[in-house]
């Protein structure tokens, strides 16, 4: 099983038994207000993204990491963070998301997280470039992605009337940051 540990974090992938927690995430109303593509009602809808996460956590060569984010304090599962190759690589070749459930915000493990996953993308993928995305009224994820590291790059609209700020960075760009910076946000 493939796993990434941060201080408090065991990042590892996705398993059947992860549909009830992850059932609790996507039908959280709060948190799924900005982060309507993960929301769904009920377990059964739940087990079948499990399901199709862990087939595409299974190919090979492989092109994606869904995971689920568990505490090693009590071995809670409190969320999912996942990359993959972007259907628009315009910013970055890899695209990522994450969703934590609303009990456990506010206390930096989305940062600890991302940081982690970067971290894999960067130095041992070695994506040349990667991005994320969230709703421009959600400046909460827009301050995990810069504390991590990525870099505001624009605000775009979308379909539904919405808009979503675009964040980025390059692996050099990145690199620098990590090596120099760290702590710090990105210049935005
Ligand atoms: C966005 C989300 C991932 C953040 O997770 P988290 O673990 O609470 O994030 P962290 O604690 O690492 O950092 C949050 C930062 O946002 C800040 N923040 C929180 N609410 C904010 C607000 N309304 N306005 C501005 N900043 C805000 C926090 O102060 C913190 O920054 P700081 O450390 O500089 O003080 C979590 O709220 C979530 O899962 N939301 C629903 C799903 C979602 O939005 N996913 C992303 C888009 S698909």
């Amino acid at each position: 099983m493939f796993t990434l540990e941060t201080a408090r974090l065991l990042l590892r992938d996705l398993i059947l038994k992860d549909a009830v927690p992850m059932h609790a995430l996507r039908s959280d109303p709060v948190m799924t207000r900005y982060c309507a593509y993960i929301a769904s009602d009920t377990l059964e809808e739940a087990k079948t993204w499990v399901r199709d996460t862990m087939v595409h956590n299974a190919m090979r060569p492989r092109l994606s990491y869904n995971l689920a984010i568990v505490s090693k304090e009590d071995g809670q599962v409190m969320g999912w963070i996942g990359i993959g190759q972007a259907d628009d690589p315009t910013l970055g070749e890899l695209s990522f998301g994450y969703a934590l459930r609303s009990a456990y915000w506010g206390r930096g493990y989305m940062t600890e997280a991302l940081t982690a996953l970067l971290t894999f993308a960067y130095e041992e993928l070695g994506a040349k470039s990667v991005q994320g995305e969230c709703d421009a009224q959600n400046p909460a994820s827009g301050r995990v992605m810069a504390k991590a590291g990525l870099r505001f790059v624009e605000r775009r609209p979308e379909d539904d009337g919405r808009e979503s700020d675009y964040y980025a960075a390059t692996a050099e760009a990145w690199k620098t940051w990590h090596s120099t910076s760290r702590g710090e946000d990105a210049a935005v």
